[in-house]
């Protein structure tokens, strides 16, 4: 079942909506927040099906909304990995909404549902080195580091990149809950 509806203090995640494009766009269109990821800067036409395909049964990413302003500041990834009861999370936000804690705010919420609710057993998250700001969001909610993968994946130019992968477990989860 797609994620709707999720709130916290600030934020509202919900499932993509057709007309969420053009504000997926003004961030996805910006060379220094998509500097991370391989897909690199996206067109008008690929924020355009990154919504569509978002949508339903099969969404693999969620948006998320200034509550106070109803307004789409950034996404969440957060699908199935190829192990079972295994969830990737990601983070990507307009460039406006950073250092807000709104990415920390937003996964700590899908944490949450993932091992409360879907009763997960493990959920991964990777980010190259060199994006302080996406690690630094990994070791705030407690995810822990348990590999540095070597040239692994491929940029936009066509350079290898490093990554660091992140794990916490459904246990780690309940105890740092105190539960
Ligand atoms: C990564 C990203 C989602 C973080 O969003 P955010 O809402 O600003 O994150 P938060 O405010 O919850 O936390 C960011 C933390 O990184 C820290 N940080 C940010 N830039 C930093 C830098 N250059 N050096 C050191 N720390 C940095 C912030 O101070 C904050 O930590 P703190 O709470 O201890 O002060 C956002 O920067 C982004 O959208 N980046 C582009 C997309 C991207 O790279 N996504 C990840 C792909 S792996």
């Amino acid at each position: 079942m797609p994620i709707d509806n999720i709130e916290t203090q600030r934020l509202r995640l919900r499932a993509f909506q057709p007309n969420d494009w053009q504000a997926v766009y003004d961030y996805t269109s910006d060379p220094e927040v998509m500097m991370y990821i391989p897909e690199g800067i996206f067109t008008p036409e690929q924020a355009q099906a990154f919504v569509a395909d978002n949508r339903g049964e099969h969404a693999r990413a969620v948006a998320v909304l200034l509550k106070t302003a109803d307004r789409l500041i950034g996404h969440m990834m957060f699908h199935p990995w190829f192990a079972p009861q295994t969830y990737e999370i990601g983070w990507v936000f307009h460039r406006a909404s950073h250092g807000h804690g709104y990415a920390t705010e937003a996964a700590e919420a899908l944490l949450r549902y993932g091992f409360e609710a879907l009763h997960l057993h493990r959920i991964i998250a990777t980010c190259q080195p060199q994006n302080v700001a996406s690690c630094r969001v990994a070791e705030k909610l407690g995810l822990r580091r348990e590999g540095h993968f070597r040239k692994c994946i491929r940029s936009p130019e066509n350079q290898w990149w490093d990554e660091y992968f992140y794990a916490l477990l459904e246990e780690e989860w309940f105890v740092a809950q105190g539960t």
